[in-house]
């Protein structure tokens, strides 16, 4: 099945389909300054909780690849502005922060690397093997969850947790995707997804793409489909995770969660381990991003409402206790959540560390 890519390394530079302009028009760039990588992700050009992490990752790599810097010593002293530029630009998808994180270990593992050479290779094939990993965690994710899907009949998802979300297949869209391929006759349901029409804008454009029947619903449709729909289940992804399984996702899941237990329809997340954010005990502490208010008072720069105060936040915690099952690349965690997420968590670590010492041991990947 034909997936897009959102973002790639190549010699000229980070090149990203700008998803502002989807589906209207497919228009890539390219960055060559780490600067404008983090403003593609602040101003949305990538979006998307795994994606963004790439992002991030690949910007680090640029800034290093093309710093000024003539020592290793100068290379440290700039190495955590590059990275607080990264960190700076969207605060509720924990992946971002997960990726900067994993680019600040690979830097500090180079303490007696010989050259700058040596660390701007490495931490190039750093960022690389972030993106290439994401195809497998995603295909594992889509293979767990396809087995929970229905054998036909209607699904329903939120935003865009797919291939433009994450630079692999899809989390959300990765299940509905492989339990199409494995044969089940399903129907997706998509949400517009308002303010920013995420759900209308990528999510169809992607399923249409990739042939996958589809009916778009406006938000305050959901609990009406819900009721009459013959909905089998609600997929959708995540940008973080609590240690009790509360998860923030896009504005609106919260009352899809809502509507799909009072109709008794299983609701579930899928993401990957990357999204856990065990430090935070509940969903409470989970920072919620807030955007312009003009996103709500205009479409597309049309003015649609008057003058008027509107909020904006961009994202909502569903509660654990609405949420049937969390979908991760190491299986599937029931509740208790505070028991298998730690679980999984614990023996993802283990996995990672092994792998990356086997994929370190290869040869750089081309570029
Ligand atoms: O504001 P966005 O478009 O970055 O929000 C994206 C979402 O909420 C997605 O559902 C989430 O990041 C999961 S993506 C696999």
């Amino acid at each position: 099945m034909r997936v897009v890519q959102p973002i790639e390394w190549t010699p000229a530079g980070v090149v990203m389909i700008d998803q502002r302009r989807l589906p209207a028009e497919l228009v890539r760039h390219t960055y060559t300054d780490y600067r404008d990588v983090a403003a593609a992700i602040r101003d949305m050009v990538i979006r998307g909780a795994p994606a963004i992490g790439v992002a991030a990752a690949m910007g680090i790599a640029l800034g290093v690849l093309h710093s000024e810097a003539r020592s290793i010593a100068e290379l440290r002293n700039e190495f955590p502005l590059i990275c607080e530029a990264m960190a700076c630009t969207r605060p509720t998808a924990v992946d971002l922060f997960w990726a900067i994180d994993r680019m600040k270990r690979r830097f500090e593992e180079l303490a007696a690397a010989p050259n700058l050479h040596a660390i701007r290779d490495a931490l190039v094939s750093e960022a690389l093997r972030i993106h290439e990993e994401k195809h497998a965690i995603d295909e594992a994710i889509g293979r767990f969850g396809a087995a929970l899907m229905p054998e036909s009949g209607q699904v329903m998802t939120q935003c865009n947790a797919g291939a433009l979300a994450t630079a692999g297949i899809g989390t959300a869209l990765g299940v509905i995707r492989i339990a199409v391929e494995q044969g089940r006759k399903l129907r997706v349901f998509v949400p517009e997804t308002r303010p920013y029409l995420q759900g209308a804008r990528l999510t169809a454009w992607e399923l249409a793409e990739g042939g996958i029947p589809l009916t778009l619903i406006t938000d305050n449709m959901v609990g009406h489909f819900l009721k009459t729909g013959k909905i089998g289940a609600v997929v959708v992804g995540a940008d973080r995770i609590a240690a009790n399984g509360d998860t923030a996702n896009k504005i609106g899941t919260y009352q899809i969660a809502v509507l799909a237990h009072e109709n008794g329809v299983p609701f579930y997340v899928a993401a990957p381990i990357s999204t856990l954010d065990l430090s935070i005990s509940t969903g409470e502490s989970i920072p919620i991003e807030e955007r312009p208010a003009e996103e709500v008072t205009h479409i597309r720069g049309i003015q649609i409402a008057p003058d008027v105060e509107a909020a904006n936040p961009a994202f909502d915690v569903t509660p654990a206790r609405l949420i049937t099952a969390i979908i991760t690349e190491r299986g599937v965690a029931s509740p208790p959540y505070r028991d298998s997420l730690a679980r999984l968590f614990s023996e993802s670590a283990l996995q990672q560390e092994k792998g990356l010492a086997v994929a370190r041991e290869r040869p750089a990947p081309a570029r």
